[in-house]
């Protein structure tokens, strides 16, 4: 028997979760709406909602699982990468939990965590399997060979997926985080309405930074010849821009699947919440009878089930660190 309690604070949302033997018996997240009328994550504002709200949070989570907290056998918290004063608040809440109650600490890389959200639920995805890890921070192609090996076989050379996303979300005047929104909108566009650069990057890696600038340049152009141009064509504009940011993902993954074999093909991260993402990489998956694993929603953005199911992976193999661990703002896999 084991009961892991998971704590997520990297960026700007304070989850809390509790894993019983493998099982997630809760996942309690706490958004952090303040950043929304900033236009982007505030570091400092993130710090202080989270100092706020990991104390409920984490009461709410083990009132869900219907637990006691004196049955928790360790406590796992992200320790990287992420902002760091946002890192500090969970990561001290966990080194206190852990020290008061006299039981295991472990630490969790966040990038592993969003690929570890596959052994939340059945069908679990098989080793070595290649996974599309999403997000605000990170674009990265990786091959998992076990729990905790992992190999980067490419990355993002400038803005990530969900960067993309978002800054291009502002180019259109939409609020932030702009990647939900453009989700929405597209579904009423037509994706081929606009023509988008796909870049020429060799390998693995990808960039983003030049169709950001294709779209600054199409809406600056455009609008000097009509100035209702947003509002007229924004699900045209939203439709074209996923349509390109998935196909930039999709063509690396399917040349990632052909360079090493692997069958088993999983994303992770915020963005994998993307509709346009989910249905372009089924079809894909069919084309080439891949087993494909796509995470349930609620385990795609920044969650702790994911933390606390890595928790409980590291608790089984005994791995735990000091009282003298600290966060760390960049961190690889
Ligand atoms: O993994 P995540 O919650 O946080 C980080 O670790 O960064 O990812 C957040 C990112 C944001 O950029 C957000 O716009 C994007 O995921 N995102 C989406 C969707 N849902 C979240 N992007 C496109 N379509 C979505 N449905
Ligand atoms: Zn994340």
């Amino acid at each position: 028997m084991a009961i892991i309690l998971g704590i997520e604070s990297s960026c700007d949302e304070t989850s809390a979760s509790i894993c019983i033997n493998g099982e997630i018996r809760s996942n309690v997240i706490a958004t952090q709406a303040i950043h929304a009328k900033y236009g982007g994550v505030v570091p400092e504002l993130a710090s202080r909602a989270h100092q706020q709200n990991i104390i409920p949070t984490v009461e709410e989570a083990i009132r869900q699982a219907k637990i006691n907290k004196n049955q928790i056998d360790a406590v796992s918290f992200t320790r990287g990468p992420g902002l760091l004063g946002a890192l500090l608040v969970g990561t001290s809440f966990a080194k206190s939990f852990a020290l008061a109650r006299n039981i295991p600490l472990i630490d969790i890389n966040h990038m592993q965590a969003h690929i570890l959200a596959h052994f939340i639920d059945d069908p679990k995805p098989s080793f070595p399997f290649l996974c599309l890890t999403v997000s605000g921070g990170h674009t990265q192609i990786v091959l998992v060979k076990d729990y905790f090996e992992m190999e980067l076989l490419g990355e993002t050379l400038d803005d990530a997926a969900g960067e993309a996303f978002d800054k291009t979300a502002k180019i259109l005047d939409l609020p932030y985080p702009g990647g939900p929104l453009i989700d929405k909108l597209a579904h009423e566009g037509n994706a081929g309405a606009f023509k988008l650069p796909e870049p020429q990057i060799p390998g693995l890696d990808f960039s983003f930074s030049g169709l950001k600038t294709a779209i600054l340049y199409l809406v600056q152009d455009q609008i000097r010849l009509n100035p209702d141009f947003l509002k007229e064509n924004i699900a045209d504009l939203c439709a074209s821009v996923q349509s390109r940011i998935v196909s930039i993902l999709l063509n690396k993954l399917k040349k990632a699947a052909k360079q090493t074999g692997v069958k088993d093909i999983a994303i992770a991260g915020g963005v994998s919440a993307n509709s346009g993402l989910r249905k372009e990489l089924m079809e894909m998956g069919n084309k080439y009878r891949w087993n494909v694993f796509i995470p349930k929603f609620e385990y795609c953005t920044d969650n702790a089930a994911m933390i606390a199911i890595a928790g409980y992976y590291k608790y089984l193999a005994g791995d735990f660190v000091g009282q003298d661990v600290a966060p760390l703002a960049r961190m690889h896999l």
